[in-house]
């Protein structure tokens, strides 16, 4: 049982890292949880104006879950989908951050195309079209998110289904606040003057 744990933990701490606050303190561009939506993520790290920094942090979000799951499969039989999904649990529920973390697009878009890069794919163009398509950064992420389970499946990736739904549903727990913003009209664009 010893590698399984290990396994599991190495995936947690990877995507534990919370690379857009790292990054935001590095920049000197303040304390990423004081500004806009007070979220770890590449969003929010735009939203201090520093768009270099903002694609950095997506893209490192997204490598860590990579990362984990190419080093999971690497250790253990069917250790990738097990450090891909814990890398998504660190990164939305780090130890570091008292469990309070990201709402886990990223990590997601990361660990996905890593376990079968075709839904990756899908993870991408449903993310980009919707988020150009609405400008709301969390619908282009949790039209996103939820399109990874069903790609998975409409592939034939049957195996890859239940893990690809509990990010899903964790994701969209993630992002309750958003859900509740967008409901009441008060969900800022990205881009706009408001954010
Ligand atoms: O991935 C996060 C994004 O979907 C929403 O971020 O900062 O607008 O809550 P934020």
């Amino acid at each position: 049982w010893i590698l399984p744990a290990f396994v599991l933990l190495l995936g947690y701490l990877l995507g534990s890292i919370p690379f857009g606050i790292i990054l935001t303190r590095i920049a000197g561009a303040g304390d990423l949880r004081q500004i806009g939506s007070g979220n770890i993520g590449a969003t929010n790290v735009l939203r201090t104006g520093r768009k270099g920094l903002a694609a950095a942090t997506l893209l490192l979000d997204l490598l860590k879950g990579v990362a984990a799951v190419f080093t999971g499969a690497a250790l253990l039989d069917g250790g990738g989908p097990m450090a891909g999904a814990m890398a998504f649990i660190g990164h939305c529920y780090p130890i570091w951050l008292r469990f309070a973390g990201g709402k886990g697009v990223a990590t997601m878009m990361g660990v996905v195309t890593a376990l079968y890069w075709p839904a990756g794919i899908v993870f991408a163009v449903v993310w980009l079209g919707m988020l150009f398509g609405t400008r709301w950064s969390s619908v282009g992420g949790m039209s996103a998110g939820v399109s990874a389970p069903i790609a998975m499946g409409a592939f034939g990736r049957i195996d890859l289904v239940p893990v690809s739904l509990a990010m899903a549903l964790i994701l969209l727990w993630r992002h309750r606040e958003n859900i509740g913003r967008l409901m009441k009209g008060a969900e800022p664009k990205i881009g706009s003057k408001k954010e």
